[in-house]
């Protein structure tokens, strides 16, 4: 099997960009964020803080996750209902973050995430996926862009869907979940040591797109990307 890790902060265009290096290799796209977002709502939903070391492992256990993959792109089932609309919004971004600071959350999904790799190629999007979920991917890469850069994506991305925030706001926001992020104990967000760097700031998708298709390319190969 192959894998192809695209790791990164939010807002540096994994989620797109991996999807469509997904549909051009013919491989399953796995956004793992949608997991650890669905972790958060349900935490949210029970009324559970998602920092609370005691409160969210304990809801683990009534957790049923299930992940399907439709002519529409991935959708998350939590105990049962599909919850891959109510994930997105800055509330459950906040909450996702919350959980994925704590072990037991990680280790959780851990296994999960190695089983849907065990059975076909995939390209799998998140913060640990070349570190800690596939050490031995075949391709990996740490996709980045400035904060000023993902910031304005994400206000326009929430201007087109009818839910605006200031810029200084989702600015701030970005600034604080890369800290939370890269700070925190267990698998902080980082490069892995073979992992090649694409910075997309000031490139357009379709630019993004081909340099990404050339470094797994290259990889693929079995020649030195640089
Ligand atoms: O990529 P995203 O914005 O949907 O991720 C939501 C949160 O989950 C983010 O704060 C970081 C965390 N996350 C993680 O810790 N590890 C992953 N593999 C994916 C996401």
């Amino acid at each position: 099997m192959i894998a192809i890790a695209i790791d990164g902060p939010s807002g540096a265009g994994k989620s797109t960009l991996a999807r469509a290096a997904a549909g051009r290799y013919g491989y399953t796209y796995l956004d793992t964020g949608a997991l650890y977002r669905s972790i958060g709502l349900f935490a949210l939903r029970s009324g559970i803080r998602p920092e609370d070391r005691e409160g969210v492992p304990a809801l683990l256990p009534k957790l049923e996750l299930r992940l399907t993959h439709e002519a529409d792109g991935q959708h998350v089932f939590l105990c049962g209902e599909d919850v891959s609309a109510a994930i997105r919004t800055p509330e459950v971004s906040l909450a996702a973050s919350g959980v994925s600071a704590q072990g037991p959350v990680r280790s959780y999904l851990l296994e999960l995430q190695r089983e849907i790799a065990r059975r076909q190629n995939v390209v799998m999007d998140g913060r640990d996926i070349g570190t800690v979920i596939l050490p031995d991917a075949q391709v990996k890469i740490f996709l980045t862009a400035s904060s000023e850069e993902r910031a304005r994506r994400r206000y326009e991305e929430l201007c087109q869907r009818g839910t605006p925030a200031p810029y200084e706001e989702v600015l701030a926001d970005v600034i604080r979940r890369d800290r939370e992020d890269s700070t925190r104990e267990l698998a902080p967000l980082a490069p892995a040591a073979d992992a090649v760097l694409l910075d997309t700031t000031g490139l357009s998708f379709e630019e993004s797109f081909q340099a990404l298709c050339a470094l797994i390319e290259a990889r693929l190969n079995g020649r030195a990307a640089k």
